[in-house]
Parts: structure tokens; sequence; C-alpha cells
């Protein structure tokens, strides 16, 4: 059984859900001068929506709320608070998903407050409605119950610590130590119940390793059970 609902996302349907949300933001009329991607989840669908709705300008805001895969961090910040006069602009901030909504909300006000643009709207490739404390003016998904959408911009990063979960709780609850890539891509997709393929299960043991969590011995893989 999985242990919490996860969603491989493919570059594929990244791209068809960008197109998606350029045909949102092209029906409703509104001509942003200037995109904002919120870093890091809003990169690559803020930089497709340049591509797609001829638009030059990029630039971007770093606030934060989700610190790894799944698990909230505090609460959101703004990092690098930097000043740009947008006041002849308007503006599009972009993000990957609208999950509680707090990072978008924090940017908006910084840039609103700070920035000041003529106009400013967000978009999201996808918006989780049931918890979200906002609705952005333009999405291309609603998504009813969460999920942990497997991004492949974050694909290292989380099946990394998905497999440190998986590699932890098995220590505390039946005290094992050790495992081969074969056990670890096994329990991977019994916790998770996707398939990330290429070489992501293997470079993020090696991410372990590097981390001392793991040790390679004999072709096997010891987790040296200190506190990380
Ligand atoms: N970042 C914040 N919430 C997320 C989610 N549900 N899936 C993927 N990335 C996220």
């Amino acid at each position: 059984m999985p242990r919490i609902p996860v969603k491989l996302v493919s570059w594929e349907e990244i791209t068809e859900w960008s197109w998606g949300l350029a045909k949102v933001i092209e029906k409703s009329g509104y001509v942003p001068d200037v995109v904002i991607a919120i870093a890091r989840g809003g990169y690559v669908p803020a930089r497709l929506l340049c591509d797609f709705l001829g638009i030059e300008n990029l630039l971007s805001i770093q606030s934060q709320h989700w610190t790894e895969a799944a698990k909230k961090g505090e609460r959101a910040i703004i990092k690098f608070d930097y000043s740009v006069d947008l006041t002849e602009y308007r503006a599009l901030l972009v993000d990957d998903i609208i999950d509680t909504g707090e990072s978008v909300i924090l940017a908006k006000e910084h840039i609103s407050n700070s920035w000041r643009p003529k106009d400013l709207k967000i978009a999201a490739l996808q918006w989780i409605s049931s918890v979200a404390k906002i609705k952005p003016d333009f999405y291309y998904m609603e998504v009813k119950e969460w999920v942990w959408f497997q991004y492949p911009w974050t694909r290292l990063e989380d099946v990394t610590q998905f497999l440190k979960r998986i590699i932890e709780s098995s220590y505390r609850e039946e005290g094992r130590v050790s495992w081969t890539l074969e056990d670890l891509n096994k329990k991977f997709i019994e916790w998770y119940d996707i398939a990330v393929g290429g070489r992501y299960i293997a470079e993020a043991i090696e991410v372990l390793a590097k981390r001392g969590l793991l040790k390679a011995i004999n072709g096997s893989y010891i987790y040296t059970a200190t506190t990380m």
C-alpha cells in the first residue's frame, strides 16, 4: 500500500497542460507583459507560457513553503527580497501547483506591495480546490482530492526523500538495515505505486550514500542509522 497518494507526471503531460493553461489565459483576454515564475516549481510552466503566449519578459521570486517532498515546511517565506519597478507592466504570476496556496498568497502580496504592477493575475497548472486558500485566476486542472504530483523537475529530490522514508521507517518498524537495489526498487513501487524509470533510484541511492545514510558493502546497502 502506498503511504501517500502519488501521481507521476511526465514531461509530455507538462507540455500538454501548459498549452492548455496558455489557451485559458488567451481566451480570458488578459495580455501580460511580464511573467513572474515562483521559484522553483513555477520555472518550467512559466518558461513554456512565455513561449506559448509570446512573452519576452520573465522574472522570478522565491516563495517557499514545502521544504521536502510531501512534507510541509513551517510557513512560506520570500527569499532574496529584491526590488523591481513593474508600474508599467501587467504581470502574470506562475506556479506549478496551488496546494495550500500560502506561497502564492505571500508572493502576490509581496509583488503587489513592493513591485507594484499595473495588474497582477495568478496562473497555475493545477489547483487543489479542496485545500487551497486561494483560487488562481487561471488554472489548467482542478484537483479535488489531495495528491502529491511527482513533477519531472523534482524527480531526484522526491525519489531520494521517498527512499529515505522507506529506509528509516523499515528500521524503526522492523530493525531492518540491509537493502539491495532490487529490494529498494520493489519497496518503492509498493509504497508509492509509481515507476520512475531511468536512473533515478540508483542516483537517489548515491545521494543517500554521499550523505552518509547508506554504506555500500558487498553489493548491498547498509543503513547507518544515524540521525539526519
Ligand atoms: N508542492 C506543493 N504541493 C504539491 C503537491 N501536492 N504535489 C507536488 N508538488 C507540490
